[in-house]
């Protein structure tokens, strides 16, 4: 007997095939008219057509009417920052007068404006914090989130970090994938001697989180002024020899050869892209690496967006987040990043939910369990209010989410 039987869906998803979606295959979603989904346990056992399957699970404890609302994998969102303590509107304001990102960040504010912040919060207030935006990313239908460190920006406080991540992974039903960026900003204290830094990072911070098993990537914020190449590299064979998978905030403000590193050792995904070259395509191509494309931040600094058309069409597989972060982009919002990414970035609708779904899913490694509606996947689902994928990007600005299920239970409703 199954636990849920969801009827009359209009479902749409993207097919696993082993691998990203690449090129054409990326503008393909498979769909089922007048669709059902059967779950036992948290996982899809059954698809089909809604009169099949209601005859083979007549006696499933739960039916759920869909009235041909559109169906759609559960968001994931492989890049956010999403713990942190206070927000930064002022410094919003002061962007909006003309002062840059880096100036701000440069003058110990931005990124170090936060971590001051978060020192001084202990692990509950934490990890209150995050389970309070968790509810908010649910409410925009996403069902597995990637969580950075990075406000602590010392061994302390970056281990205080993900210890709240990893309390909120047990008292939510959010599937959650912790990364440490211990080099997220030049910490004040290392201001004059950054190597020192590198080294804490490498030789403390490292080997405890992977001993500890309390992240599963590593990233560095790979940036002029930030931290190099050459430094980003050394971090991240230092995370690989620990076991922990790695990424990188790559060509954001300026390009400086972040993803040419993809080259030179193994990323999961190069995120940003803002400012990315031929030679940093080609770099992506080459290695088989995943570009995770963040439109909402783009459009927050007021920066042209990634040329996603070039990447896509390059054959690079390219995902979408919403980098959720009190500086650059405070917006939990999946529906919004893909309604900038086919309205500003030239992505179809198709191509746009696959970035968000099964494409995202890959580089957080969870295209096993996650990122399309499949027999043996994870039954995680968004119910819209509309009938189509399309009105996530045409009914822009609007929340388009009805109901989203997490492993078959209901975790949000837009009727209660
Ligand atoms: O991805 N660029 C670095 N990190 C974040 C911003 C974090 C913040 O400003 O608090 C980003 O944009
Ligand atoms: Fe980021």
């Amino acid at each position: 007997m199954v636990d849920l039987l969801l009827i009359r869906g209009n479902i749409f998803t993207p097919i696993d095939d082993g691998k990203p979606k690449t090129l054409k295959r990326m503008d393909e979603l498979a769909h089922i008219e007048d669709g059902a989904i059967a779950v036992k346990d948290g996982i899809i056992v059954d698809m089909g057509k809604t009169d099949d399957l209601l005859k083979k699970h007549r006696d499933a404890k739960s039916i759920v009417d869909a009235s041909f609302k559109a169906v759609l994998p559960g968001f994931v969102d492989p890049h956010t920052h999403a713990l942190f303590v206070g927000t930064r509107e002022k410094e919003f304001d002061m962007r909006l007068s003309g002062k840059s990102y880096m100036e701000i960040l440069k003058a110990g504010g931005g990124i170090l404006n936060t971590v001051k912040r978060l020192r001084s919060a202990t692990v509950e207030q934490l990890k209150d914090e995050l389970k309070k935006r968790i509810r908010t990313f649910f409410e925009y239908g996403t069902t597995t989130l990637e969580v950075k460190s990075g406000y602590g920006l010392d061994f302390e406080n970056e281990i205080k970090m993900l210890k709240a991540i990893e309390l909120a992974k047990r008292e939510t039903p959010m599937d959650i994938v912790a990364t440490f960026i211990g080099a997220h900003a030049i910490p004040q204290e290392f201001k004059d001697k950054k190597d020192e830094y590198v080294e804490l990072v490498i030789n403390k911070m490292i080997p405890f989180v992977a001993e500890h098993k309390l992240a599963e990537f590593v990233d560095v914020f790979c940036e002029e002024g930030v931290y190099s190449p050459e430094e980003t590299l050394r971090i991240i064979e230092a995370g690989l020899k620990h076991s922990l998978k790695a990424k990188i905030h790559a060509d954001e403000i300026a390009s400086i050869g972040c993803s040419e590193l993809s080259l030179k050792t193994k990323l999961s995904s190069c995120d940003h892209l803002l400012k990315i070259t031929e030679s940093g395509i080609e770099a992506l191509r080459r290695s088989g690496t995943m570009a995770t494309l963040l439109p909402i931040t783009a459009f927050s600094l007021k920066e042209g967006f990634a040329d996603a058309r070039r990447l896509i069409d390059s054959g690079v597989g390219v995902a979408l987040a919403t980098d959720f972060n009190p500086g650059s982009s405070y917006s939990e919002s999946m529906p919004f990043a893909i309604g900038l990414a086919v309205l500003g970035m030239g992505l179809t609708p198709r191509e746009a939910i696959v970035a968000s779904t099964l494409n995202s899913a890959y580089v957080l490694g969870r295209e096993k369990q996650v990122g399309s509606l499949e027999v043996g996947k994870q039954a995680d689902f968004v119910l819209l209010k509309e009938n189509s994928y399309l009105f996530i990007p045409y009914h822009v600005g609007v929340n388009p989410v009805h109901s989203v299920y997490k492993r078959g239970e209901r975790v949000f409703s837009a009727d209660c």
